[in-house]
């Protein structure tokens, strides 16, 4: 016996005609004044937004090249305190958010399970979300319940003192900042060439259940004249939701099983991993599909500006041997992860205007 008691389930009046609500009905209930404030759904983005984090971002990495940049930028958020709740496992989520908010002076809180908070002992997650809200002033989390951060942000934002919410994954719905520093990292890999309006990107592997890609999807609305290739096993294809989003916003998708049919035609590759943590009946699945690998051998027939990606963590989907070819954006991206989320997190304090005043 561990002594943990089941986890109480408590109703709150209203929850479910909102969730149930489309997207675009809920979002005005996520900002204040007209600028966002939690951060739930990759669809809160628009394009002058986009542009606008971009640009921040850029300018916090220029500064954070010298002392006395950081130093300005440690001094933009002394006075407030973060809590990071990462209750499903997470590498670069979890690091890069912790070191964006020391980068802009933030202190950090963390919690990495419930096992050792008062969930043990039956505690709403609800109720220890609102407890954090009385400590800090931002809340990170990640969960692996779909609907996780919408829920306490939408309990929080009725409570006398709301705090902001960011989402940093909830189960396999949504990634709305993977999303954003997958979009910074192709703005930055295409800057020589056009950006990324009129660029076609193939999606592979795990569509399905893959929250990056599906975020990723959704942004695509903000960019001109793009095309999606959604490459993957016939059993983890996009979902419809996403199919008629696309649909909806006149973008067109092409779906395949021949991965290199598709490699000399798209500007990226976004490779994702098989995510059998969320399968019904793990043994319907391979641990791994050859299909839709990227080999060191495709590097010859890639064009010759393709960004390579992939959100990480990665198994077999890209061989070791493609990480020093200069197409190869891995790990810059999981880098650019820690400036757009200080760009991110400036922004929900209102203090970004503090950023590009240095470069006036
Ligand atoms: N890309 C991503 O979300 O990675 P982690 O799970 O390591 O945070």
């Amino acid at each position: 016996m561990d002594g943990s008691v089941e986890q109480t389930r408590q109703t709150y009046q209203g929850w479910d005609e909102f969730y149930n609500k489309n997207v675009d009905e809920k979002l005005a209930f996520f900002e204040v004044n007209g600028r966002l404030f939690d951060v739930i759904f990759a669809q809160q983005f628009d394009r002058p937004f986009m542009d606008y984090l971009c640009k921040i971002a850029d300018m916090i990495r220029l500064l954070a090249q010298t002392k006395m940049g950081q130093e300005k930028l440690r001094h933009l958020l002394p006075h407030k305190r973060a809590m990071l709740y990462f209750v499903q496992p997470s590498t670069r989520t979890f690091l890069s958010f912790q070191n964006a908010c020391y980068i802009l002076g933030l202190s950090v809180s963390e919690s990495r399970g419930t096992s050792t908070s008062s969930e043990v002992k039956g505690e709403s997650s609800e109720d220890t979300i609102r407890t954090f809200a009385s400590y800090v002033d931002l809340i990170i989390s990640r969960h692996s319940e779909a609907g996780f951060a919408e829920k306490t942000a939408w309990v929080l934002n009725q409570t006398e003192r709301p705090v902001p919410i960011l989402n940093g994954g909830s189960g396999p719905d949504q990634h709305p900042t993977q999303a954003l520093l997958d979009i910074y990292t192709l703005e930055r890999s295409f800057q020589d060439i056009g950006g990324l309006d009129g660029k076609k990107i193939a999606m592979v592997g795990d569509l399905k259940r893959g929250r990056t890609v599906r975020s990723l999807s959704y942004l695509m609305k903000n960019y001109n004249d793009t095309t999606l290739y959604f490459v993957s096993p016939d059993i983890f294809r996009m979902k419809d939701d996403i199919k008629d989003f696309l649909k909806k916003h006149n973008i067109p998708y092409y779906e395949t099983e021949d991965f290199e049919s598709v490699m000399p035609l798209v500007d990226a590759i976004y490779m994702t991993r098989i995510q059998k943590e969320y399968s019904d009946d793990p043994s319907g699945e391979a641990d791994t599909y050859p299909g839709f690998h990227f080999k060191k051998k495709h590097l010859a027939i890639i064009q010759p500006h393709c960004t390579i990606m992939h959100p990480l963590p990665r198994r077999y989907e890209i061989e070791v041997e493609v990480d020093n070819d200069p197409r190869a954006a891995y790990w810059r991206q999981e880098r650019n992860g820690m400036w757009i989320r200080a760009a991110l997190i400036a922004y929900v304090f209102g203090v970004e205007q503090e950023v590009s005043k240095e470069f006036l």
